[in-house]
């Protein structure tokens, strides 16, 4: 089937069944460019709140589409491939969840939204890479918190905050490889450029760190998907030096063709983000597959810690 062909047919099966395609900043430039809405986690879970849609066809991972489906239960929720799940979701059982939980039972729970629906369900705040600082600054001083699944997010978060969190040691297989050497490499080879870093990076605290202290510090941002995309559009540099998933170059070269765009590591691939295919994404529209339904009592509880998610933007 023909790129042209499929594009043609996903379009139609959209309009017949008033779908909705959303897209993760790191899916694959073809499933980017046919997609409604295309964006980082915050973003997608707010849209999935707003549109008017019957379906959302979710093209990204699997605890974005049950977000997503937990956020408006009364539409159908689809994802193209139920394999795509995150290794940084994974990095926590809800099992190891409960049990350290127990071990803190007055801490405030605060969770990144790459976790299961049913950790979701346990906690009091969910936050993305986009919010997260804002979310941790409005609980109280005197309350002890409990951050998962992220190392890396959760001690950015204590750097910036100046808050002690106990942090789960769970990473990103993908961010947690992009360190001190593979950005040391680009400094030398892009001198120019901006560095442009997601908080899940296993360099994020040095980075930030280096971005106070150093002469040139202040070409290191720290952001998350989204707000790479907001700074590098209205930045009067034209080079920058991507530190996160290699996706999220197709949006921003689309966005600003004068300006250059360099993945800080070609290898920072996320196989579970690419396998969303423009394919699959037919047969999801076509077949009606595969659904994410999260069960009632768990979605309904986990409703809350999601809207606060929302609500600090
Ligand atoms: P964003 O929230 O920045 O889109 O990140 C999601 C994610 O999975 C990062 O790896
Ligand atoms: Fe999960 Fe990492 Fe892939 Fe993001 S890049 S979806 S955190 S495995």
């Amino acid at each position: 089937m023909t790129k042209d062909f499929l594009f043609a047919e996903i379009r139609k099966l959209k309009g017949e069944k008033n779908a909705v395609i959303l897209a993760h900043n790191y899916q694959v430039p073809e499933v980017q460019d046919i997609a409604d809405f295309v964006g980082d986690s915050l973003g997608l879970s707010i849209e999935a709140g707003k549109t008017s849609a019957d379906m959302i066809v979710f093209c990204g991972v699997h605890f974005m589409a049950e977000t997503a489906s937990i956020i408006s239960p009364q539409k159908k929720v689809l994802i193209p491939d139920l394999e795509a799940g995150c290794s940084l979701a994974s990095s926590i059982s809800i099992e190891q969840f409960k049990k350290w939980k127990a071990q803190h039972p007055s801490a405030v729970v605060v969770s990144y939204v790459n976790t299961s629906a049913e950790i979701k369900a346990e906690s009091d705040y969910c936050v993305t890479s986009s919010n997260a600082v804002k979310v941790v600054q409005v609980i109280p001083e005197d309350k002890e918190i409990l951050f998962l699944p992220d190392k890396y997010l959760g001690h950015y978060i204590e750097l910036v905050t100046g808050r002690k969190m106990i942090i789960w040691d769970g990473a990103c297989h993908v961010h947690e490889k992009i360190g001190n050497i593979e950005f040391s490499d680009m400094q030398k080879k892009y001198p120019d450029a901006e560095f442009l870093i997601h908080p899940e990076c296993g360099c994020s605290t040095s980075c930030l760190v280096r971005s106070q202290t150093e002469p040139n510090g202040n070409k290191m941002k720290i952001f998350s998907t989204e707000g790479m995309l907001r700074y590098a559009e209205k930045s009067q540099s034209d080079k920058f030096v991507i530190a996160t998933e290699t996706g999220i170059l197709h949006r921003m070269k689309k966005m600003a063709p004068e300006k250059s765009f360099y993945p800080v590591s070609e290898k920072s691939v996320c196989e579970y983000m690419k396998m969303i295919t423009l394919e699959k994404l037919y047969d999801s529209l076509l077949y009606e597959q595969y659904e994410v339904k999260v069960p009632e009592q768990i979605a309904n509880k986990a409703l809350l810690p999601i809207k606060r998610m929302l609500e600090i933007v």
